[in-house]
């Protein structure tokens, strides 16, 4: 089978597909053929050198996908050989067959394309674990969510839609505006030419907001929590602060570490505020709670209140295109790459 490979750590041309040996299902796993796989943000840092969680070099990576069952191993009764599934994975995504326990296969909702299926998982569940699990996301609140055109983002705004009476305020550049006020989002802040504190502040009568989604890091955590208002919570979970260019630079790096606020729990209890962190990838030994999730965001799908948005599909070879184009801040919901 072909595969995506990050052959060291650099800029997008170190990406490279590479024929390796198929792998066949063990005991209790099924090998999906993929169709789809989606390219994450983390995808971009691994290959940079600046995700601490990513395997060692060289490295397929990628977390969901979506295809077709097509080997099944002993005593697995479910999914069958044939049953489309999307699923996530720690990494190996980005290849023509992924082996995984037969339990992390879901079957797909009907009408929902392989595409959709490979845009859901990581963005879907990361949007659904941070405002209802750790955010309690509940009627008539206030969230701010930022990279709103990007992957999660939309599914952040979509999920809002989904209670009744929430107001979105979204960090996004202008040209995406449009896009995320269809998707829900009642406030578009263009960050890159205004101060969006000080516009939050504006548009909220200087009360701030109840629940700010914020994978920027750095100094902008200090604002978000600054914008929170009593009995609010800022929800940490990711750093692309740190990924300014195409490769690593230490010096941003380290600036952008050093702006990272302390907080202290007696400045929380005085405050009234919180703070909370999410990452997906360490929920690999939750399978309860992350497939409890997926099951309800299908729900969702099929009640028609989601609807992954696809930005661009690439093949394998164009891995390096589909790079540029997510670090490039080009696109607009889900890049996904296809065997
Ligand atoms: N913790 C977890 O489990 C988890 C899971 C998934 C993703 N994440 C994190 O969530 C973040 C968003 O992921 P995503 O897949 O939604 O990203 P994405 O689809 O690539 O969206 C990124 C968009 O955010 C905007 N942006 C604003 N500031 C940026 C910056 N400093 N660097 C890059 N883009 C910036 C850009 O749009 P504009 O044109 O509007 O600037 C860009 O197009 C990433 O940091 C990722 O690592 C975390």
């Amino acid at each position: 089978m072909r595969a995506v490979f990050i052959t060291r750590r650099g800029g997008p041309e170190v990406l490279e597909v590479r024929e390796v040996p198929d792998p066949g299902p063990g005991p209790g796993e099924v090998r999906i053929d993929v169709r789809a796989a989606g390219l994450n943000f983390a995808d971009v840092m691994a290959r940079m050198g600046l995700y601490p969680d990513a395997p060692r070099l060289p490295a397929v990576v990628g977390y969901e996908v979506a295809g077709v069952v097509d080997a099944v191993g002993t005593g697995v009764t479910a999914p069958a050989s044939g049953d489309r599934v999307l699923a996530l994975v720690r990494f190996g995504g980005q290849a023509e067959k992924v082996v995984l326990p037969a339990g992390h296969a879901m079957p797909m909702p009907e009408g929902m394309t392989f595409e959709q299926g490979a845009a859901l998982p990581v963005n879907y569940l990361t949007a659904f674990h941070a405002l209802f699990r750790v955010g309690h996301l509940s009627r008539g609140q206030s969230v701010l969510v930022h990279m709103a055109a990007g992957g999660v983002g939309i599914a952040a705004l979509q999920l809002c839609r989904s209670v009744p009476g929430i107001t979105v305020l979204g960090t996004a550049s202008a040209a995406k505006h449009a896009v995320i006020r269809d998707e829900g989002c009642h406030h578009p802040i263009d960050y890159r030419t205004r101060d969006y504190e000080k516009e939050v502040r504006q548009l909220t009568g200087g009360r701030g907001v109840d629940l700010v989604l914020d994978a920027l890091g750095g100094a902008d955590w200090r604002k978000g929590y600054r914008l929170l208002r009593p009995g609010g919570m800022l929800v940490t979970y990711g750093f692309a602060n740190m990924a300014t260019g195409p490769r690593r630079s230490l010096l941003v790096a380290a600036r952008q570490l050093l702006s990272v606020p302390r907080f202290s729990p007696i400045a929380l209890m005085d405050d009234n505020r919180g703070v909370a962190g999410v990452n997906m990838g360490h929920l690999w030994g939750e399978p309860e709670m992350v497939l409890g999730e997926l099951e309800a965001l299908l729900a969702l799908f099929r009640e028609g209140k989601i609807r992954p948005r696809v930005d661009s599909t690439f093949r394998f070879e164009e891995a390096t295109l589909a790079h540029e184009r997510l670090q490039g801040r080009a696109s607009v919901g889900k890049v996904l790459l296809v065997p």
